[in-house]
């Protein structure tokens, strides 16, 4: 029996989540957390809002799976892997904030840290068959692929929400209408897979059945493709290494297309890409400023095409020093947030 300590237990993925638990008889959910709505009776052990190390002090788990949105997932991540606690993580903020941080406690706890993304699932995968090269992200393009920046100039919380492929919470949603997902994800592959970012790319697949690809020194490039559910990622990281049935059905194939992002009229991919590559706290800074933007946005206090400036600007002026604990990164991350006048 796995004991399955649940974070974000009332989110998209939390609520996914309960389903895959619940139909497998090897696992068992010990605890569940959410930020503020009720999740009475759901586990033995319940919390909503406060300390979520404390609860998973208590439940001492097997396995922690990070559903909580946002850079508030930072402390299970850190308490998961300090404490070599498996970790089945979505909540990507919190790998893309810590970074170094977060590997040296996986280091020291010497747990596993397997992704949920539905994209660094597939890599993980493919790259247990070798040495990857390089990867490729693909990235459904979200509500607004194909449009220009005029013709996002009005548009709303409403059209961004209603993503073309994936089914997910508000502020994901949001981050795929403006590629910042992508961006985020790219930071996040980089300390998933040890790679420079050089050899991560980026393709558009709108069909989102080519979940990711890894390349292989010999030419080789093998892929993951399935139906967009992220039932087979929460299954395959909760029941790693086997792999459980899920109701998902069988794949149909059928033509695929690949284009080119477009990083001129969706900056916020580029600017993730770079502040990656600058290192030290720019990633934290860019979650940051992108979490305080895409909440304004949402809010309706901002446009659309204003997220991107913000987390721009935001870039521009802070020094990006690399954390050396966890109170200078909670720092970069305040004053990033401090940085975008609509915070
Ligand atoms: N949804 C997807 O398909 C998908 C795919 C890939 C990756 N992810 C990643 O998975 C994470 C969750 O995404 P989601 O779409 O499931 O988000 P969501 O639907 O908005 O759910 C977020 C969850 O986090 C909880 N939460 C928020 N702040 C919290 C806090 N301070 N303490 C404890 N719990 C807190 C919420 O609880 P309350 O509702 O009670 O506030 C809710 O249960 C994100 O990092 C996202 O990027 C999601």
């Amino acid at each position: 029996m796995k004991r399955i300590a649940l974070l974000g237990a009332t989110g998209s993925i939390g609520r996914q989540a309960i389903e895959v638990i619940t139909a497998h008889p090897g696992l068992e959910l010990v605890a569940a957390a959410s930020g503020s709505r009720p999740v009475d009776g759901l586990a033995p052990m319940t919390q909503v809002g406060g300390d979520l190390t404390a609860l998973l002090e208590r439940a001492r788990p097997d396995v922690v799976l990070n559903a909580v949105v946002g850079f508030a997932g930072l402390p299970p991540t850190m308490w998961a892997l300090e404490h070599g606690v498996t970790l089945a993580l979505a909540n990507k903020e919190s790998l893309v904030a810590a970074g170094e941080l977060a590997l040296e406690a996986q280091r020291r706890g010497g747990g596993e840290l397997i992704p949920v993304d539905s994209e660094h699932s597939a890599l993980f995968q493919c790259a247990r068959l070798g040495e990857a090269a390089s990867v490729v992200l693909t990235a459904s393009g979200g509500p607004f692929r194909g449009r220009s920046s005029d013709e996002l100039v009005e548009v709303t919380p409403e059209d961004a929400l209603a993503h073309p492929t994936w089914s997910m919470g508000p502020k994901i949603t949001v981050d795929s209408a403006t590629l910042a997902n992508k961006g985020l994800e790219v930071i996040e592959a980089h300390f998933l897979f040890g790679l420079p970012y050089d050899r991560i790319e980026v393709v558009i697949h709108p069909a989102s059945i080519v979940h990711g690809l890894v390349r292989f020194r010999d030419g080789a490039a093998i892929a993951h493709l399935g139906y967009p559910d992220m039932r087979v990622p929460i299954s395959y990281a909760l029941t790693y290494p086997e792999r459980a049935p899920t109701p998902v059905p069988p794949l149909e194939l059928r033509t695929l297309v690949f284009e080119q992002p477009d990083l001129e009229t969706f900056p916020m991919l580029a600017l993730g890409r770079e502040a990656g590559e600058r290192g030290g706290t720019y990633p934290c800074a860019y979650n940051a400023a992108n979490e305080v933007a895409v909440q304004a946005f949402l809010e309706r206090r901002i446009g659309f095409c204003d997220i991107a400036p913000l987390v721009e600007d935001v870039l521009g002026r802070v020094d990006g020093a690399p954390a050396r604990d966890l109170t200078d990164l909670h720092e970069a991350d305040s004053r990033a947030r401090g940085l975008v006048p609509v915070a």
